[in-house]
């Protein structure tokens, strides 16, 4: 007998647990949705290329991480690593900019895979809920989606996270300071590997964790004395807004990110009880990108946040969330008329809006009123043959234990009536 689970560097979401999840991503796309944010689904994989070209083939994402595989005929895909690259092809596909109405404002929420070493809070299946504002440079849209994943995390409860903010300069100054770090980089005593990542990405060296290596790059050129002054501005322009917003945030000069298509405006969340894999979302600029996949300029801005990492969070912060039971009323029938009459008055109470359910399995009256209580019910209705020759049913508040006969016509009335 074959014995499955599931498989390395994932897991289920189940009951009672997996309504956090849904809260989450409840939670962080609400302030996206009050905001002019329209809802994106793409496919879950795509063209390899796309993301080799978008995401950049040097990272560790594309290079390490990802399920990339060729179909039966023939096409060259991968599992979505990300959602930008995705969204942004959907966007360009769509002609979403052509219609006059930039910035085209999007969020996703969805599944997404890294082949990565799996730990706590690092999976090969995890979820995002992320948002991407197309075709416009305006500080203030930086400054709008930093300030709505706060506003996120603060619904939550969450108050131990901190925002890590940098500019990584654009297409002008970058190269110049690109430059000035590699030569840097190459007075180092580097093993092979960092040798060669510093030819290919120079900057990725820098969010290197070993000591040896953090210790070397002590006076290493900082990219924020290489900012070219439109660039300065900018980033000077999204602070002012953010703080402006009473939004906290702290200036991170080493924060790199791990995809190659981000300029100027970088940031991070990080939450201090989650230990080594301690981002919770992440994003920031990227107005290259576009091109970089067979686009027209189109300067953008997005993030997503990790929903595995903040229902960690949460518990980090012992926080439970408020889930009002799913279940309203729960009807015990005993015997077989009581049955047929029960089970329609839950079809009826579920049509009126009220969430219902029934004791199935022809249970006892022990066993189905430990069910009722499980379910989280506010009522019980409970009817035998002798309620209903006499036309009731019995209504018990399962708080106070009171029991009250109803009659059966007046029970949905009397229901909603009590519930509201
Ligand atoms: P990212 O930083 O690679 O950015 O991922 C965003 C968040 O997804 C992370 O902060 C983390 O919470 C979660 N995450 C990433 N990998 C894993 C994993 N293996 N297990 C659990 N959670 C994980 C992006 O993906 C960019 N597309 C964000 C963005 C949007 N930039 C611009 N627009």
């Amino acid at each position: 007998m074959a014995t499955f689970k599931a498989p390395k560097g994932t897991y289920d979401l189940i009951p009672p647990v997996s309504v956090k999840y849904l809260a989450v991503r409840e939670a962080i796309s609400a302030p996206l949705r009050n905001s002019g944010y329209g809802y994106i689904e793409t496919p879950g994989f795509e063209d390899v290329g796309l993301f080799a070209r978008g995401v950049g083939e040097s990272t560790d994402i594309v290079s390490k991480e990802m399920y990339a595989f060729e179909t039966k005929g023939g096409d060259q895909l991968a599992l979505r690593p990300e959602g930008t690259a995705s969204v942004l092809r959907a966007a360009l596909e769509a002609s979403l900019h052509k219609q006059g109405n930039l910035p085209v404002k999007l969020w996703y929420s969805g599944s997404y895979y890294r082949y990565e070493r799996p730990q706590k809070g690092r999976y090969r299946h995890f979820s995002q809920v992320g948002a991407e504002a197309i075709g416009a440079e305006d500080p203030a849209l930086d400054a709008e989606l930093i300030i709505l994943a706060d506003q996120a995390y603060r619904s939550l409860g969450l108050r131990n996270f901190r925002i890590l903010l940098n500019s990584l300069g654009d297409k002008e100054c970058r190269p110049v300071y690109r430059e000035a770090l590699q030569s840097f980089l190459r007075g180092l005593d580097l093993d092979e590997e960092t040798v060669r990542r510093a030819e290919i990405n120079p900057l990725r060296v820098l969010d290197d964790k070993r000591p040896d290596v953090q210790k070397q790059l002590v006076g290493a050129p900082v990219l924020r004395d290489y900012l070219c002054d439109a660039c300065k501005a900018y980033h000077e322009e999204v602070r002012a807004l953010i703080t402006a917003a009473g939004v906290a945030f702290e200036d991170d000069e080493k924060l790199v990110r791990g995809l190659d298509y981000y300029t100027r405006t970088t940031f991070e969340f990080v939450h201090d009880g989650l230990g080594s894999q301690s981002a919770v979302g992440g994003g920031g600029r990227y107005d290259g990108l576009s091109e970089m996949i067979g686009g027209p300029a189109l300067p953008s801005v997005g993030w997503a946040l990790g929903v595995d990492r903040t229902v960690l969070a949460l518990e980090a912060e012992g926080i439970e969330l408020d889930i009002p039971a799913s279940t309203s009323v729960f009807a015990v029938a005993l015997g077989e008329e009581a049955r047929r009459v029960l089970f329609g008055k839950v079809t009826e109470l579920r049509k009126a809006g009220v969430a219902a359910d029934f004791s199935f399995g022809g249970k006892g009256l022990k066993g189905a009123m430990k069910d009722a209580n499980r379910s989280g019910a506010r009522f019980a209705v409970v009817a035998g043959e002798r309620d209903l020759a006499e036309g009731v049913v019995q209504l018990k508040d399962m708080e106070s234990g009171d029991q009250t006969a109803v009659p059966v016509g007046e029970l949905i009335d009397t229901v909603r009536a009590r519930l509201a």
